[in-house]
């Protein structure tokens, strides 16, 4: 379960981009985050895995308070969270077997897991016909399955995909959201912020949306069986 209680951000003095902010996300469940760009998206993502404190207010994972955990724990945390980056931050000098393998060398894996696990998950991403590849000789939606999967590696209890649709075309787009429901279908919460609306209208799952500072929720289940 992800909660912020009355959570708040402000960037210097001048600028506020969350005022007062609470909301829970269920453990196992699937939930978007949608808003204009500059809204705040990509703040509340970095607020969850500790890249941000929050001004006020407190950020709990499970049983993990986030806004007061010790320095030490914080890489608990993000192989609790796993972060699919908006700029995705791939090595575009090293392959897709490489990208994906290295967060497992840095936390202390031997050469021989590090690559069976990263083989795992790319596996499961489809790309297991791309694993020498760079990420330069790959399409948009082939990039973003190997920051999926490097999101994966820790098998976490939770995944933060910040608009990992946005530079897809439609069908691709889909397909992108067929692998992250597939993966929360296994059990992992997903919280997927995007701002493209043909990706949410006909969703029944739940749907924030972030303006002006506040959290509103969304629900167009109601919508979706009319509409059908
Ligand atoms: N480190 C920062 N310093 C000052 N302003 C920031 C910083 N990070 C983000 N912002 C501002 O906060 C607002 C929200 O940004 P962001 O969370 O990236 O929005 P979104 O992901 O919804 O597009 C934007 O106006 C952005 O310019
Ligand atoms: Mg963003």
């Amino acid at each position: 379960m992800i909660q912020f209680r009355d959570v708040s951000k402000k960037f210097g003095d001048e600028i506020s981009i969350l005022d007062k902010v609470s909301f829970s996300i269920d453990k196992g469940s699937f939930a978007f985050l949608i808003g204009n760009t500059g809204s705040g998206k990509t703040t509340i993502f970095r607020l969850i895995i500790r890249d941000l404190f929050p001004t006020e207010g407190n950020i709990v994972i499970d049983d993990l308070d986030v806004t007061n955990l010790p320095k030490n724990k914080v890489p608990h945390l993000r192989r609790k969270v796993g972060t699919v980056f908006q700029d995705l931050k791939l090595l575009m000098d090293r392959t897709v077997i490489e990208n994906v393998i290295l967060p497992l060398e840095l936390s202390g894996f031997r050469e021989k897991e590090a690559k069976d696990k990263a083989v795992e998950v790319l596996i499961n991403v489809g790309l297991e016909g791309k694993l020498d590849k760079f990420p330069l000789q790959l399409s948009g939606g082939e990039r973003q399955r190997v920051a999926i999967a490097r999101a994966l590696v820790f098998n976490p209890e939770i995944i933060l995909a910040d608009e990992p649709t946005g530079n897809l075309d439609l069908q691709t787009s889909f397909q992108i959201l067929d692998l992250l429901e597939s993966i929360n279908k296994k059990g992992t919460t997903v919280f997927m912020a995007t701002h493209n609306e043909r990706i949410i209208e006909k969703t029944d799952k739940k749907v924030m949306l972030i303006e002006k500072g506040s959290i509103v929720e969304k629900n167009n289940k109601k919508e979706v069986k009319h509409a059908s």
